[in-house]
């Protein structure tokens, strides 16, 4: 019997538990707020090119951040370094026959890896891909490949406060509709991408996933699963859809692979590994992707990937299925989403997965869109706390043909919680100076590129304070902590 991850206090308190040990540790550097002021102006007003060395609590992401098990790092010793027929790699597709049900198993470097080979293998110019949100790296490969998105969530998706227990859901009328106008074949497939990243972490329901394949088998439409955070949809399944209620994680699981054709993952999130793997029961399919993993990737044994990573994937795929690994990063979540809605901090609700998502524009009603009110969060809290978060808004988007701003649906900071990583004191910290940080957010004021790639820009992009609100910031610090760190 599987321990549940759910333990009551005597005191009433509803906190997260650890069931698990720290082993292996890494030093962390709170440094002075002078030096994180340096800092953030070194990095350019953008959280991706700090120095770790310069950040005390990474929430940047959980992409290949989680904790790794005591099983995983064990199983890179028996790792068999052969470029073709890898013990590694039959032991990884053993792994993810049983956790995904799916016989064929392509392996690529990384998630947008999968998202290129299966793009350039299915978009061609002038389709159209119907999806509940998209992923910054999936719309650019789509794109690239001459593909148009169309994002067809629920109304409620974008609401920042909301008890839905389902906000990435699909809805099924616009798909219908967008069907109509178009026409099947002018759609190579439907993403359904689980947890949906850009709105704050939203699972879908099986009952949703069910629709959406009646109308898929209609119209003979493909669907293909972006599974990076399947483990925590299928555990916000078996706490939210009453039919799955008393079901594992581990059917939930295959329940989800079986309503899709094609099944693809980041492994530096679902594993807690580095890599990533394209999975199908469809023979067809994979003889049409086959040949583009060994032209971008890599042989079909290893596909870009380390034989290290592919064991400890092989290990973390199963461990996903374990509901005290899977529960514990949307625990911790919920902890600091609704201590936070609690203090009115406006911040997505129902808590999900991946982060807490802090409402950028209901924070910092002052600083437009034009002036990036998620960037500037960022900045805010980095140098106030040490803590990297992650601008999931107008930056994170692309411009126009005509060189203009598109605004993002929501503006959001991300605080990521990798899995295992973080403690609830090091949580508390986060709170405490999310909490400081709102009562003293008059104070901040916007952002404006003075670097601007033209792809991904959010990775690569500089940028600098429109006045001298960084200042100003840390002087009220300076006032309240005096030389506190
Ligand atoms: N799909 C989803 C839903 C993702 O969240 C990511 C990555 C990818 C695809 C691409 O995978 O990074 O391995 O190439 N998300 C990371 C994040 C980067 O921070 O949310 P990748």
């Amino acid at each position: 019997m599987e321990n549940s991850s759910k333990v009551k206090f005597f005191n009433g308190e509803d906190i997260p538990l650890e069931l698990h040990k720290v082993r292996i540790v890494q030093k962390l550097f709170l440094n002075p707020i002078d030096q994180r002021l340096k800092a953030m102006r070194n990095a350019g007003f953008n959280t991706f090119q700090l120095n770790t060395l310069d950040v005390f609590l990474d929430m940047l992401t959980d992409s290949g951040t989680n904790a790794m098990s005591d099983n995983q790092v064990a199983s890179m010793l028996q790792a068999d370094d052969a470029y073709a027929g890898s013990q590694s790699f039959y032991r990884m597709e053993a792994a993810v026959r049983e956790v995904f049900g799916t016989e064929h198993v392509l392996p690529v470097h990384q998630g947008r890896a999968a998202e290129n080979i299966i793009s350039q293998t299915f978009i061609k110019k002038g389709d159209i891909i119907p999806m509940n949100y998209h992923f910054t790296t999936t719309k650019a490969h789509m794109e690239i490949n001459g593909g148009t998105i169309f994002e067809i969530y629920t109304d409620e998706a974008l609401k920042i406060k909301s008890t839905v227990p389902f906000k990435g859901n699909m809805d099924i009328n616009k798909l219908k509709d967008l069907i109509k106008k178009y026409g099947a074949e002018r759609i190579p497939f439907i993403r359904l991408e689980a947890s949906t990243n850009l709105i704050g972490g939203q699972p879908f329901s099986i009952a949703n996933m069910r629709e959406v394949r009646k109308v898929a088998d209609e119209h003979k439409i493909m669907i293909v699963l972006d599974a990076s955070l399947i483990g925590e949809n299928a555990y916000f399944i078996k706490e939210r859809e009453e039919e799955f209620k008393k079901s594992h994680v581990k059917d939930i699981l295959l329940k989800m692979c079986s309503l899709v054709d094609l099944v693809y993952f980041s492994s530096r999130k679902v594993s807690s590994t580095r890599g990533g793997g394209i999975c199908t029961n469809n023979k067809d399919l994979f003889m049409k992707m086959r040949d583009a993993v060994v032209l971008f990737e890599g042989f079909l044994t290893y596909g870009g990937m380390s034989v290290r990573e592919i064991e400890a994937m092989a290990v973390g795929l199963r461990e996903t299925t374990d509901e005290t690994v899977i529960s514990q990063s949307p625990s911790f979540i919920a902890y600091l989403v609704n201590s936070l809605d609690k203090l009115g901090i406006p911040v997505v609700t129902p808590a999900g997965a991946l982060g807490a998502h802090i409402d950028c524009m209901g924070f910092l009603p002052q600083v437009p869109q034009s002036e990036y009110p998620a960037g500037a969060l960022a900045a805010a809290l980095y140098i106030i706390s040490g803590i990297r978060g992650m601008e999931r808004g107008t930056i994170s988007s692309v411009r126009d043909a005509n060189g203009n701003d598109v605004l993002a649906d929501v503006e959001l900071l991300r605080l990521a919680f990798p899995r295992r990583v973080f403690t609830l004191s090091q949580t508390k910290f986060a709170l405490d100076r999310l909490t400081w940080l709102y009562k003293n957010r008059s104070l901040v004021g916007g952002l404006k590129f003075v670097e601007e790639p033209t792809v991904l820009r959010f990775f690569n992009g500089r940028l600098e304070p429109t006045s001298n609100w960084p200042e100003k910031l840390v002087k009220q610090f300076k006032a309240d902590f005096g030389d506190s760190l």
